[in-house]
């Protein structure tokens, strides 16, 4: 093994291990690395489409994926960010548990209505926190050419 070989090989070691480091301390690592809040909301934006286009098609295991992942970034940004008023937050609450029952369920028409509830309480928060210009809808089309939402086209 050549030496250049052997730092990368040691490099990768050092990521591994500080994945599974981040994994034990619960996605922190070290403990100090806090994400901005405008990085967990930018995700919370990429979850709110999947979950759209999961439920759009009847992806019903993607969607219930999607739901979890939406509400680790609820729950992040409330941990992280006690300054964001908690109203706000609880307000998410209804919304989401009618989409857990919609998709639990199977039912897309009651998943497209409280999916628009839940679009409608992103943008209440953004409104009384001073960010009234950052609006979120129901999305219409896919930026995603690289993912598959449609479970009949799935390999
Ligand atoms: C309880 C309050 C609250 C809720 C609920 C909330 N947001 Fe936010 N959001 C914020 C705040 C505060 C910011 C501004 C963050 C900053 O400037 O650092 C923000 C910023 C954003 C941004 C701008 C980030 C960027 O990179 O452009 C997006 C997108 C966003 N939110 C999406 C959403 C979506 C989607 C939902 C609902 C699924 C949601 N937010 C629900 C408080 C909230």
């Amino acid at each position: 093994m050549t030496s250049r070989t052997l730092i990368i090989v040691s490099c990768a070691g050092a990521i591994f291990a500080s994945f599974a480091a981040a994994q034990s301390t619960g996605g922190l690592p070290n403990g100090n690395y806090i994400p901005h809040l405008g990085d967990i909301m930018g995700t919370m934006q990429l979850r709110h489409f999947k979950l759209s286009f999961a439920g759009k098609l009847r992806n019903w295991e993607l969607a219930a994926y999607e739901m979890d992942r939406i509400k680790e970034s609820f729950q992040d940004a409330a941990t992280l960010y006690p300054g964001i008023p908690v109203s706000d937050m609880t307000v998410m609450a209804e919304p989401v548990r009618r989409l857990g029952e919609a998709i639990q369920k199977k039912e897309p028409n009651k998943f497209a209505s409280a999916f628009s509830e839940m679009t409608a309480a992103c943008n209440g928060c953004h409104q009384s926190i001073g960010r009234g210009f950052i609006v979120i809808k129901v999305p219409t089309s896919s930026p995603f050419s690289n993912q598959v939402f449609d479970p009949a086209a799935r390999p």
